[in-house]
């Protein structure tokens, strides 16, 4: 038996993304001590590789009423209604308490707000920074807003979850350069590893984001919602078949058009909105023509000062040899975001006493089954607060639970790439019900008692686990498509 050390740390985070920077933020406010893992390190996360924004309805036209209805009408009204209420009503007060704490938002000559606008958005709502740089700008603001009771550890992976008979009490981590194993005893647990990006073989997501999160709530007894709606971002950079990162929706709203190989505009006919059509609308469009072999463009030369509006995507266009100045970007699908995860209330509560969960991890039923554009970062900044104050005026106190390591161990696995390969086409864009079962099979093979139990996590490498977490969290998402029997939103059933 390898040597454990142990450390008890009240408050601990999984994950280092606007979940967690936003919880630890606040808590700093009433000088709590919080301790945050992280699997790589800390800037290594989706939140930072954000490019769009964060809606909120602060312009003048604008009303918490419109931005629920688009928050709705995008999720195809499978949203939980008072979450969303919840999340739009409470936005413009967390956003000015953001900037007053010193975030800065872009604003034009006079200093007012720049609003930009995404997919289903009836206007322009979406606040932003750098240009198209807001989520890495959004984070490092909260890392300069969080005090030295906030202890951030790198390169910590989390292998699971000290948890029994429905109680929480930490987690057990190995640190990927010392190999050294540490029990983080808390009274409060909160995941906000991410989503599952890494589970495709195109995506927008970190490279760390392999659906621990989702996988370890489940071994403990989690209960899980809406797995099967799995957002797919209509632009990524994509050459050659590879996928090079994100061109933001905000390109669109700017004036971007989605066109094909012979110049014709692919959005036209399809929605009312066309271009800036709700995200699964537009990804089901463009990936129907990528499959007939055509090549999709994003066509901005109605864009001005692009370079200046959109840093971000110009720096990743230049790094793959994309040309932006013949005013047409290669792009294809690739995973984004995930609707589902751990079931949560808006306060990160879940149904394991002691474990809570934030930001894409966590599934308030918020997003129903498609995500408006930029309620992700909101989401952390809204949902953070509210899971703050939340232990503040409900102090825990942890369970005394031993870590227990079965002697399971794991058979023969399959690659990253094999697995990323059957996700796609037993769980893509478009699903037929023969592949959702035959995905779950597949998966089977791979664990050794047949449902993904617990298995001996420190005698295992971290690849392993990584794997046995896609692994788990793949089959999960299959039974999850398997029983959604409609066709709605990014569970799209031909
Ligand atoms: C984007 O910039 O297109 C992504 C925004 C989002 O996912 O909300």
């Amino acid at each position: 038996m390898k040597k454990i050390a142990y450390k008890n740390c009240g408050i601990l985070i999984i994950g280092s993304g606007i979940g967690a920077l936003s919880v630890s933020s606040e808590l700093c406010k009433f000088h709590k001590k919080v301790t945050v893992i992280t699997k790589g390190l800390r800037k290594a996360c989706n939140s930072s590789l954000a490019q769009g924004g964060i809606s909120v309805a602060l312009s003048e036209n604008d009303s918490a009423k419109l931005h629920f209805e688009d928050t709705m009408e995008a999720g195809c009204n499978l949203n939980d209604a008072d979450a969303v209420m919840k999340l739009v009503s409470e936005a413009p007060q967390v956003i000015l308490d953001f900037i007053k704490s010193g975030m800065e938002f872009d604003r034009d000559e006079n200093g007012a707000l720049c609003f930009g606008r995404e997919g289903a958005h009836r206007i322009n709502r979406i606040v932003h920074a750098g240009g198209d740089r807001t989520g890495l700008r959004v984070v490092e603001q909260l890392l300069r807003n969080i005090t030295s009771d906030v202890t951030i550890e790198q390169n910590e992976m989390a292998l699971e979850l000290i948890a029994r008979d429905g109680k929480c009490a930490g987690v057990l981590a190995r640190n990927s350069k010392t190999g050294e194993i540490t029990a983080y005893k808390a009274d409060c647990t909160i995941l906000a590893t991410g989503g599952i990006g890494q589970l495709y073989p195109s995506t927008s997501n970190d490279a760390t984001i392999t659906g621990d999160g989702i996988a370890m709530a489940y071994r403990a007894g989690c209960r899980l919602k809406n797995l099967e709606f799995i957002q797919f971002h209509p632009t990524m950079l994509t050459i050659d078949g590879k996928a090079y990162g994100l061109v933001s929706e905000a390109v669109r709203g700017a004036g971007g058009v989605l066109i094909n190989d012979r110049g014709d505009k692919i959005m036209e006919n399809v929605h009312p909105m066309k271009d800036l059509a709700p995200r699964d609308v537009v990804a089901r469009e463009v990936y129907a023509h990528y499959l007939k072999g055509e090549k999709i463009y994003l066509d901005i030369s109605a864009i001005e000062d692009f370079s200046e509006k959109f840093p971000t995507v110009t720096q990743i266009c230049e790094e793959h040899g994309a040309d932006i100045k013949s005013g047409k970007i290669p792009v294809a699908p690739g995973a984004h975001f995930h609707m589902g995860g751990v079931e949560a209330t808006t306060e990160g509560i879940t149904n394991i006493e002691g474990l809570f969960a934030v930001g894409e991890t966590a599934c308030t039923g918020v997003h129903g089954a498609n995500r408006l554009a930029s309620n992700s970062l909101l989401e952390g900044l809204v949902f953070g607060k509210l899971l703050a104050d939340y232990i503040v005026n409900n102090p825990q106190k942890g369970a005394d639970i031993t870590p227990e390591i079965p002697e399971t161990r794991l058979g023969k696995l399959p690659s990253k790439a094999e697995i990323q390969s059957k996700m796609m086409e037993f769980l893509g864009i478009v699903r037929h019900s023969e592949d959702m079962k035959k995905a779950i099979g597949w998966f089977e093979q791979f664990s050794p008692d047949g449902k993904f139990g617990r298995i001996d996590v420190v005698n295992t490498d971290d690849e392993s686990i990584e794997i046995y977490n896609m692994l788990t969290t793949g089959w999960l998402i299959a039974k999850a498509a398997a029983e959604r029997k409609e066709s709605v939103g990014a569970h799209y059933v031909e």
